[in-house]
């Protein structure tokens, strides 16, 4: 039974009694639970006692209480109540490539991008694995590892790697890392530690892996991007000893690196006694064509790759695989052991024995599926319902860009995330991801349609196509 402000928050009551206006007791309410003095679940009056406890209108607690639902907040159940929102407890500041993550939190429906359906997330699966591989596991795999990580893992990832993406590698030569973030950092140090000072970015990309980069001392210029993907020619005279790409798939723009530019990176990577760095975050994801094979089985001895299972799984199973040059191995091996970072031995027994039994190609299959129609459901319905988007990039992955177009401009994005978060919408404008800013450039969104749950993602597209019209 939800009992009164005066003794649900005897402080918190003596604040609202104070406040006499709606956008005033909304904010004291925002406030109380984005401090955490409302913690998640907790029992909110009825709307008709608070407002006789505080002296004011039914309609205005009843209109602060809708608007903090939409803004999500608090949740509305029928025969529970109001209470404060389950996503809505303060937690860790985002430390990883989903930066708004409090926007994610407080939102209704989530359309980031950078979060698979961690919903579908195959429990019983890795539960099986997971139960097969300590069962089978020698007692000295439980000591201290090589820091490259567990052999047999990288002995599977070579294999698989192989099959799926064409990647020519060794178990010697492949480091397990706990993400791409990691592996970035890594290369980064490492390399910095080798004298380069400069590696050069794509303009559009996560600003965490520039933060990365440029926390190991090295400076990023940014490459333009255009229809064929980044603009390699452009590394000339720069001086750079690498170059971060995402060749398959863009991030976030969704071009991919035409054959051309392909050779043309390899040629400067020769050239200049220079690295490329392949960031393959979602290679097994293709819906309108077959993928292309990734970069590093044209030349293993000048480009580093890595691949994550952020996408594939679960960003929270920290696994991801870098496979190095082989002239960059000891020194990467180096760079992991001294940086003191292991990684969880249970885990990759278990992804060993996910990939080994099928499990890992059924899960991708059946993920490729899910988000093709996804993919799918939101270019019919934005066709529909709001003609004057349109979605750019490939058929893959599991974000689409939306160019907004009636003359909207980046300065406008921030706007239009507002009028998304009113409506209890997590979207986040392509302006985010650029590395210099550019107020004067066509708006856009960067949607992820991983995210939400199945039964939600028809729901978020309706009111995506409601913000933009
Ligand atoms: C461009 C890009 N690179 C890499 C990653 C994966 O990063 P991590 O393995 O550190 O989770 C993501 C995940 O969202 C991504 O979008």
């Amino acid at each position: 039974m939800p009992q009164t402000w005066a003794t649900l928050a005897p402080d918190l009551y003596l604040e609202l009694r104070g406040t006499r206006r709606r956008a005033g007791l909304e904010q004291a309410l925002r406030e109380a639970v984005r401090s955490g003095r409302l913690g998640a679940g907790t029992a909110l009056p009825s709307s008709r006692a608070l407002a006789q406890e505080l002296g004011l209108a039914r309609n205005t607690v009843a209109d602060a209480y809708g608007q903090l639902i939409a803004e999500g907040w608090l949740s509305a159940r029928q025969g529970s109540g109001t209470r404060v929102a389950d996503r809505a407890t303060p937690a860790e500041p985002a430390a990883g490539v989903s930066r708004p993550s409090s926007a994610r939190r407080r939102s209704a429906y989530d359309l980031l991008p950078g979060t698979p359906d961690l919903a579908s997330f195959p429990r019983s699966l890795w539960l099986g694995a997971a139960r097969k591989a300590l069962a089978a596991a020698r007692n000295e795999e439980f000591g201290y590892q090589d820091p490259r990580g567990l052999l047999r893992l990288r002995e599977r990832l070579a294999q698989y790697l192989a099959r799926v993406r064409g990647v020519r590698t060794t178990a010697e030569r492949i480091i397990v890392c706990s993400g791409f973030a990691q592996a970035l950092h890594l290369l980064a140090t490492t390399l910095n530690g080798q004298g380069a000072r400069v590696f050069a970015v794509e303009s559009y990309g996560i600003g965490l892996h520039r933060d990365i980069i440029r926390a190991a001392g090295v400076r990023t210029p940014p490459l333009a991007i255009d229809s064929s993907g980044a603009v390699i020619d452009q590394l000339r005279g720069l001086g750079a000893g690498a170059v971060l790409l995402t060749p398959g798939h863009q991030f976030p723009l969704g071009v991919s690196l035409t054959a051309q530019r392909r050779v043309a990176a390899l040629e400067w990577a020769r050239g200049s006694g220079g690295l490329v760095v392949e960031d393959d975050y979602d290679g097994e994801f293709r819906y309108d064509r077959p993928p292309l094979g990734a970069l590093q089985s044209l030349a293993p001895d000048v480009v580093a790759y890595v691949g994550t299972a952020s996408k594939s799984l679960a960003p929270g199973l920290s696994l991801a695989w870098l496979v190095a040059p082989s002239k960059l191995v000891d020194a990467l091996v180096e760079s992991k052991r001294s940086s003191g970072a292991r990684t969880g031995v249970l885990e990759q027994l278990t992804m060993e024995e996910f990939i080994r039994s099928g499990a890992y190609d059924r899960h991708i299959r059946r993920s490729r599926l899910l988000y093709r129609q996804r993919r799918d459901l939101l270019v019919a319905r934005l066709t529909e319902r709001s003609p004057g988007v349109s979605v750019t990039g490939m058929a893959a992955g599991l974000h689409a860009v939306l160019a907004l177009g009636s003359g909207l401009r980046g300065r406008d994005e921030p706007g239009i995330r507002t009028r998304a978060h009113r409506a209890g919408l997590a979207v986040q404008g392509l302006a985010e991801f650029r590395h210099d800013p550019d107020p004067e450039a066509p708006a856009a969104l960067v949607v992820g349609y991983g995210t939400p749950p199945d039964h939600a993602f028809a729901g978020a597209v309706e009111a995506l196509c409601d913000v933009l019209g």
